[in-house]
């Protein structure tokens, strides 16, 4: 039995929207109590396309200083950037050499994200689900809290683990490890809301990278510009219904009311039944009232944190230090194994 480890990341790419704050960082939150914890700010995974230099930097304490807000515990937990851990790319090169390329071939996220023009893409793009399963085992990690969008990265990496154990079994069982060396990581989808979509289209999920800011809600955006952002929400002419079932084929609508029940732990029936009939109008007033009594603090929080950026990179070098034991341990064991 392998002890029980949770592993999660975030890119340090920008705009930090509601999405992975009721995605991600809400969960991260909740799991500390019944877990230990590694949150990593993946920066390696941020360059996999071209990252402005100053912008990288400030994106990387950015989202420090969110978990920070948000209540993650970096004393109690971990709480470091990837990139000051060498391991992390010393095992993704060990899962290169293991994975597949049939296997990549079928990742859905490259294909979306190289875009038409796939010859340009980076090497690093195509590796990015190989990097991510190092991230995750290099901490021998059995639970990952993700979005729906990573479901398929996970299986990857669970096939990555898989096909490591295998091939080294006789390797691996002559250390004493009965059960593989590897964990078959469990995803971890829950949180108040797995897919947040995008306030201008209801068919696509909130993102760091929609170049319309009206689509998101950011985590640094002040009260007037969340009150802007949800008055100018797309919705339907449609009154809101008063039972779920109403909400079927309302993209906008049923985004609305599900960010709502997110941030007042509420159900969505519930949220109906005290909406439902009135206006969109009233509804949104409300919602705004919600989303800046919810969102402020932590805004209020990550920019007393940004004030004082050496302490957010004394946070991340204390956590990388306590991150590099856990990983320097499985590399060791891994060099061993491979025949290093
Ligand atoms: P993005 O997808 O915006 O580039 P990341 O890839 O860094 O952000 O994702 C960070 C975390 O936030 C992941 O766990 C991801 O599943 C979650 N996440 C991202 N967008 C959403 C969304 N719209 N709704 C819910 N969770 C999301
Ligand atoms: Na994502």
């Amino acid at each position: 039995a392998f002890k029980e480890q949770v592993f999660s990341g975030v890119q340090p790419t920008g705009n930090l929207h509601l999405g992975n704050y009721l995605g991600a960082i809400v969960n991260f939150v909740a799991l500390q109590s019944r877990f230990s914890c590694v949150y990593c700010v993946v920066d390696l995974h941020a360059i996999t396309v071209w990252q402005d230099p100053a912008v990288l930097t400030r994106s990387i304490r950015e989202v420090t200083a969110a978990f920070l807000a948000a209540g993650v515990d970096p004393k109690a937990h971990i709480v470091f950037n990837q990139s000051q851990v060498a391991e992390h790319a010393e095992l993704a090169w060990v899962f290169n050499c293991v994975a597949r390329l049939g296997w990549m071939n079928r990742m859905t996220q490259f294909k979306e994200k190289a875009g038409k023009d796939r010859e340009n893409a980076s090497l690093g793009l195509y590796a990015y689900p190989s990097l991510m399963a190092a991230d995750i085992l290099v901490y021998r990690a059995t639970h990952v809290p993700i979005g729906e969008d990573q479901k398929q990265h996970l299986e990857l990496t669970r096939d990555i683990a898989q096909k490591f154990n295998n091939d080294f079994r006789p390797q691996i069982e002559a250390k004493g490890f009965a059960d593989g060396f590897f964990p078959m990581t469990e995803p971890l989808i829950g949180g108040p809301a797995t897919r947040v979509m995008s306030l201008r289209d209801g068919t696509k999920k909130m993102s760091k990278s929609d170049p319309s800011d009206y689509s998101r809600i950011n985590l640094a955006d002040d009260s007037d510009t969340i009150a802007q952002k949800i008055k100018k929400a797309k919705t339907d002419p449609e009154p809101l219904p008063s039972e779920e079932k109403g909400l079927e084929g309302r993209a906008e609508a049923d985004n609305l009311v599900g960010i709502y029940a997110a941030l007042s732990g509420r159900q969505k029936a519930e949220v109906l039944a005290e909406f439902g009939g009135g206006q969109f109008s009233t509804f949104k007033t409300a919602l705004i009232d919600l989303a800046v009594d919810k969102l402020g603090p932590i805004t209020a929080e990550m920019r007393r944190l940004s004030a004082d950026p050496a302490h957010i990179d004394a946070v991340l070098a204390d956590g990388s230090e306590r991150a590099r034991v856990l990983a320097s341990e499985t590399m060791r064991h891994v060099k061993e194994i491979v025949g290093f």
